[in-house]
């Protein structure tokens, strides 16, 4: 599996600094005034763990991480065992594989534009059913003026935005995330555009869309 693959060759392939909607949600949620619970938090696709514990460190919750790559959870946990956060666990499973329990906040950080068409749909579901009524959803997808990937490599037959480099890429745009996330009433969406550091030294430049939606 390729990405099992990145982090075993990679490790921590974007650095210790939380995601731009990682900082997003802490501002966000200090903002409204919703930083007094004990949020419960699911966190697909969490990678290493970088923003499960930006997240832990500056808002009250307890954060389930999940991500398919069994080399991303080993180092997650392994920060567990070394940060004795107990209010973190992370689980090697697929969004697909959750169970029926729910939570205050589905946070997605860079994971929606990996996904195929099909996977998107699923992924849209899975995140229905796994928040609570009020649940906030926290998401981040690349942005069709991304200058970094976008209309690099091979065009996916029938699908306008997304193409094929190294890896299978899906751009969004405003009108999609209207349409798709129309059972979220959204709070806010917008565009960022960011530096990104990598292990190997390089900086990628992009544009992405962070969306904040709530359960109505
Ligand atoms: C671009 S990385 C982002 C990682 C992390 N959110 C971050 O920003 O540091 C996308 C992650 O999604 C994970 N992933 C891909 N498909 C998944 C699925 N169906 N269920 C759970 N995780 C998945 C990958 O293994 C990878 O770690």
């Amino acid at each position: 599996m390729s990405w099992n693959r990145d982090y075993e060759k990679s490790g921590r392939i974007w650095g210790e600094n939380p995601s731009e909607l990682a900082k997003a949600a802490v501002q966000y949620l200090k903002k409204n005034k919703k930083d007094k619970e004990n949020y419960t938090l699911l966190d697909i696709g969490c990678g290493y763990g970088r923003d499960a514990f930006y997240l832990s460190d500056n808002l009250k919750c307890d954060v389930l991480g999940i991500d398919v790559s069994e080399k991303a959870i080993e180092i997650a946990m392994n920060t567990v065992i070394k940060t004795k956060k107990h209010n973190i666990m992370f689980q090697s499973i697929a969004f697909s594989s959750l169970g029926g329990d729910k939570y205050d906040i589905v946070f997605a950080s860079n994971v929606y534009q990996i996904l195929h068409l099909q996977e998107r749909d699923a992924f849209r579901n899975a995140a229905k059913k796994a928040l609570r009524p009020e649940g906030l959803l926290f998401l981040s997808a690349l942005s069709t003026r991304d200058p970094e990937h976008y209309g690099k490599g091979e065009q996916i037959a029938g699908e306008t935005n997304s193409f094929k480099d190294e890896k299978y890429l899906h751009f969004c745009t405003r009108e999609e995330f209207m349409q798709d996330f129309g059972f979220l009433d959204i709070q806010e969406l917008y565009e960022q555009q960011y530096t990104e550091p990598r292990s190997n030294g390089e900086t990628h430049h992009h544009v992405s869309w962070i969306l904040i939606g709530a359960v109505s």
